[in-house]
């Protein structure tokens, strides 16, 4: 464990900042008339050395994304916009090309990104045959619970949970600044995917920016630093895990009807679902199932500070 003095100065340092990031999607329909679809609008996160900050929102609310476009991995007909700085400097495509893989590491979300073709020990250290990658190799299968022997197994020959785990081992076996994990615990086992999360609270308290995308709100309150939430595209809150405890520290109507639905709090669904890309208004993307609606949310709305914390609401206080 560090020193707090020490762990207040490495969190100090900013890592990664993404401002007013917007996607965009260029589509034909029938073959001529061409359409861009808004994806993502306005998003803005940041992160520091020593800290982990989670990434909550439904599916489809533009999670990966956000970690794709960091990465520079957005599909071919992605168009984007917006600021990024790593360590300070803008992050342009060169910069990423050197870091990505080494210094800026991604647990992707499906592991269908694995080679099928190589085999799960060269996977996990990226063919390196030496001695200590041998070593590094034994002590990750080892730490996630995978027997010695299926490092000469292909990722066919593993179940779902098993190939999760190679992914994430994949992220284990570098000595990175930056990780973004991308829903990495489905399908594992509880105390796997316990134990994955402590590895991620492990490496922030060691000064690494860790970027955790999950659906999973409980287990981001667990070990995150800061819990930013998504909703269609857009950040709508960024709160403490300590504002958790109750709803009236929450900020945005759609963070608190998230707090509503945990077991905890009673299981209470929110009705409606989160609006298609397609089908979304100017102005407030949680217009239609907002108790707190008027017309003056059809505007562009402003993502403003508030107590310890950032939202996109005009009404939040
Ligand atoms: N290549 C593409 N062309 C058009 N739209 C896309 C493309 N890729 C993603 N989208 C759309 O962008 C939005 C955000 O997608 P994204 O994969 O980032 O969601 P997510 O939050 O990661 O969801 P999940 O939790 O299911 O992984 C979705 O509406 C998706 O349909
Ligand atoms: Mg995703």
């Amino acid at each position: 464990m560090k020193d707090m003095t020490e762990q207040n100065v490495i969190k100090s340092t900013s890592l990664l900042t993404i401002e007013h990031l917007n996607i965009s999607f260029t589509q034909y329909e029938s073959g001529i008339h061409r359409r861009v679809l808004s994806v993502i609008q306005d998003l803005n996160v940041q992160i520091h050395t020593g800290e982990l900050v989670a990434i909550v929102g439904s599916s489809g609310s533009g999670k990966s994304l956000l970690a794709h476009a960091v990465l520079d991995i957005l599909p071919y007909n992605a168009s984007m916009e917006g600021k990024l700085n790593y360590c300070g400097m803008p992050l342009t495509k060169d910069r990423i090309r050197r870091l990505r893989g080494s210094e800026i590491v991604l647990v992707p979300q499906s592991i269908g990104c694995l080679d099928p073709l190589m085999k799960i020990g060269p996977q996990l250290v990226k063919g390196r045959k030496d001695a200590a990658s041998k070593r590094c190799m034994s002590s990750i299968l080892h730490y996630l619970g995978l027997e010695e022997e299926l490092s000469d197994a292909y990722p066919f020959e593993l179940s779902g949970g098993m190939n999760r785990r190679v992914l994430i081992g994949t992220a284990l076996a570098e000595q990175p600044k930056l990780v973004i994990a991308d829903e990495p615990t489905p399908g594992l086992d509880p105390a796997i995917a316990d134990r994955v999360i402590k590895y991620f609270r492990d490496m922030a308290d060691q000064g690494i920016g860790v970027l955790l995308i999950t659906h999973d709100l409980e287990l981001a309150l667990r070990a995150a630093d800061r819990i930013v939430v998504f909703y269609a595209g857009n950040t709508v809150e960024e709160a403490l895990p300590e504002d958790f405890r109750n709803e009236s520290s929450l900020r945005h109507p759609y963070t608190k009807a998230l707090w509503r639905a945990m077991p905890q709090n009673g299981f209470q669904p929110l009705a409606g679902t989160q609006p298609y890309v397609r089908d979304l208004k100017e102005g407030c993307p949680f217009a239609d199932r907002c108790s707190m609606y008027t017309e003056a949310c059809s505007q562009k709305i402003p993502y403003r500070a508030l107590r310890s914390g950032y939202v996109r609401c005009l009404y939040a206080e």
